[in-house]
């Protein structure tokens, strides 16, 4: 029988760098470095977990070469003295027992960097960023020649800890693609003008880095192949910059995209298909004869496995996809791609975390950045453990507990698990949220948790079951205010819209709440054909979503689905013809529908608690049905909770 995944598991060489397959793990920070840019055993234990699932090549994260100016993060890795080589050798170290390579990625933030109180970025040219908006100061010839000098000594710093090879950061709209790129270099001297001049930059790093590491030692490059701004770099230039740095002497090209204000062609929302970008990669592999790596929204072993079959690239790069699950290379090599849990691409735990200056996290995997103290460990004494809801939380909570040893029944009052999960897949654009749902069906039972399906569990169910410990992992239910005429026959809500268990009649639809719920519920009504209208109290649509995810819904889904919205106004009433609102004055506007539906917050199921703390002498709430929140809450608080029955 073949072996699953041939290509992909097909060896692979960077320069003289053997690497035993073609998946590589792209550059990420993880804001788990030390205040002062150390490595540090939550680092150690993120990486290492990675490696051991089964990755060829990790490429680590962007780490500082001129500390602290051009940060990446608030809390980015750093190699810009001796004294960091330390502790990045006990992180190589760590990556190598499992048989990966390691590369680092050297960076300069540039007119993107994190700044502090009193500094001013630094730039090719004084052009602020848009979504930084801070006015950067142009660097001199003389600084430039220390910035080459400090790309150059942090290489032969990460050769020294023992990195298989390093990254350039060249991509992203960081400082050497301001360089490149003649969005952000107008200089006229030496380092801008031409398209010769506006390479000098990286072409001096490579040039001086070569001296100092020698010939052998691999370096791969990263750019964005298309900005996705007018007047950035396009695939063409692209294509010639490739093509010039092979002949600077690169051994690898990693083809990204985007800049922060081209910010969801860097990291993708939900939205983009798997691979939309591939094409980037296939382009600039026909130009050049060193090894290409292709990245973005590559999710599933099938698709990873095509790319390299087909020669678009020569190695697959998985970012968020190894973040989900580091165990995915390995689980593919075995040909157990259901046992696989997919990233749902929401950028809430990793990116929104990061944003915020917080540790990343992850929301399918509740083990990221804590990888030792949430392996699983058996249990001290077998519990019997009821848990009811079986949404996220519950199947979360269930998982854990039984693989650490418990006896345990999930409960779930309908025919099918998944919660409001099956709700939240229902949109256009939402549908990798399907997949965590699969992922816990297959997982439930492999972990052995007793699934009663169709069951509303009540006190006194609790009362015949006995349960040493109880979860209740109820969820949350539509919230439905007081407004005249919202009992009417023309009103739905939208739990019934987006479960397909009423339909929706009439062509004009008008969607009472401009949240998250309501603007999926609209895209939902507009993908059938209806002519949608939400209306909204706040100043804006979406307020509670993440924020790629939320710019892709304004700027593109909702605008190209026709969908339209009034902000600002309250509800005053509904009636068989529409929905009288009342703007920040109370002038009233009437809107006509065909029907209204209702999105206008959620409010908790917790009814068992009180009843049930009479019972049992141990009862966890947790999920939406503690505070309706979002899926990253209810799988951590299920994994917490697991965790802590001893
Ligand atoms: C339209 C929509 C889109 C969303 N999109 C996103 C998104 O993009 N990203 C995100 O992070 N979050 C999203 N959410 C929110 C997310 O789905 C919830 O936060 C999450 O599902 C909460 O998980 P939970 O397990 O706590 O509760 P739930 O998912 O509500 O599950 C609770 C379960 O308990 C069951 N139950 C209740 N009472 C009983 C009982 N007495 N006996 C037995 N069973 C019972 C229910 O039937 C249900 O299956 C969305 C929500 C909606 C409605
Ligand atoms: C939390 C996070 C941090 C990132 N940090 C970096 C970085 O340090 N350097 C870099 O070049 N790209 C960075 N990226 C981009 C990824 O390397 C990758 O190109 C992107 O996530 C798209 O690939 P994916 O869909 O497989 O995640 C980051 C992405 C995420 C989600």
């Amino acid at each position: 029988m073949n072996k699953p995944f041939e290509k992909l598991f097909e060896p692979g060489q960077i320069g003289k760098m053997k690497i035993k397959n073609r998946i590589v793990m792209p550059p990420m920070v993880m804001n788990y470095a030390g205040l002062n840019g150390e490595v540090t055993d939550t680092m150690i234990n993120y990486y290492q977990e990675r490696a051991r699932g089964g990755v060829g090549l990790i490429i680590v994260e962007a780490t500082e070469v001129d500390y602290p100016n051009g940060l990446a993060t608030a809390i980015p890795l750093a190699i810009h003295q001796d004294r960091y080589i330390a502790g990045l050798n006990r992180l190589v170290q760590a990556i190598h027992m499992y048989g990966a390579k390691a590369a680092l990625q050297l960076h300069h933030g540039g007119r993107q960097a994190f700044i502090m109180e009193g500094q001013q970025p630094v730039a090719p040219s004084p052009i602020p960023c848009k979504v930084k908006q801070t006015l950067p100061r142009k660097l001199t010839i003389k600084e430039i020649e220390v910035l080459v000098e400090k790309f150059s000594q942090a290489t032969l710093r990460a050769k020294t800890a023992g990195f298989d090879a390093i990254q350039i950061h060249g991509a992203h709209g960081y400082l050497i693609t301001q360089f490149m790129s003649p969005y952000t270099n107008k200089r006229q001297d030496k380092y801008g003008g031409t398209f010769k001049k506006r390479m000098r930059f990286p072409l001096e790093i490579i040039q001086r880095t070569r001296e100092l590491v020698g010939n052998d030692f691999p370096i791969i490059f990263r750019i964005s192949a298309d900005e996705f701004v007018k007047g950035g770099l396009t695939l063409e230039d692209s294509k010639h910059i490739a093509k010039t740095l092979e002949e600077a002497g690169i051994n690898a090209i990693d083809v990204s995209a985007g800049i922060y204000e081209s910010l969801f062609k860097i990291i993708e929302p939900m939205s983009y298909p798997e691979g939309w970008r591939v094409y980037l990669a296939e382009e600039i592999k026909k130009i050049v004869s060193i090894p290409v790596i292709t990245v973005g929204q590559i999710r599933s072993p099938e698709f990873a496995e095509s790319i390299i079959a087909k020669g678009k690239a020569d190695f697959v790069a998985l970012g968020r996809a190894l973040i989900a699950d580091p165990y995915w290379p390995q689980k593919a090599r075995e040909n157990k791609v259901n046992e696989i849990r997919h990233c749902l691409s929401c950028n809430i735990g990793c990116l929104g975390r990061i944003f915020s200056s917080l540790p990343a996290a992850c929301t399918v995997n509740a083990q990221v950045g804590r990888e030792k103290e949430f392996g699983i460990k058996l249990a001290e004494k077998k519990k019997k453990i009821m848990v009811v809801g079986g949404g996220p939380a519950g199947m979360e909570a269930a998982r854990v507990a039984s693989l650490r040893g418990h006896e345990v029944t999930l409960y779930e009052k309908n025919r099918q698990l998944g919660g409001q999960l099956i709700v939240a897949a229902a949109s256009p654009g939402k549908d990798k949220i399907s997949h965590l749902n699969k992922y816990y069906s297959g997982q439930l039972k492999k972990a052995g948790v007793k699934i009663i399906l169709d069951r509303k569990v009540d006190e006194r169910l609790v009362e015949e079951v006995k349960p040493d410990v109880l979860i209740i992992a109820t969820g949350s239910e539509p919230f439905i205010p007081d407004i005249p005429g919202i009992s009417g026959k023309n009103v739905l809500v939208y739990q019934d819209v987006l479960s397909g268990k009423v339909k929706v009649l009439g062509e004009k639809v008008v969607v009472a709440g401009g949240g998250m719920v309501g603007c999926d519920t609209a895209l939902y009504l507009a993908s059938q054909g209806k002519k949608v209208i939400i209306v909204e109290k706040q100043e804006a649509l979406a307020m509670d979503m993440e924020i790629t995810n939320r710019l892709d819904l304004i700027l593109e889904s909702l605008p190209k689905a026709g969908v339209q919205f009034l902000l600002n106004r309250t509800i005053a009433e509904i009636s068989e013809k529409g929905i009288m609102t009342l703007d920040r004055q109370r002038k009233k506007f009437f809107i006509e529908a065909d029907k209204v539906v209702i999105a206008l917050g959620t409010k908790s199921v917790d009814a068992l608690e009180k009843k049930a703390r009479n019972i049992v002498s141990e009862v966890h709430i947790i999920g939406d049905s503690k505070k309706p929140r979002q899926i990253i809450d209810a799988i951590f608080e299920g994994a917490v909770v697991a965790q802590s029955l001893i």
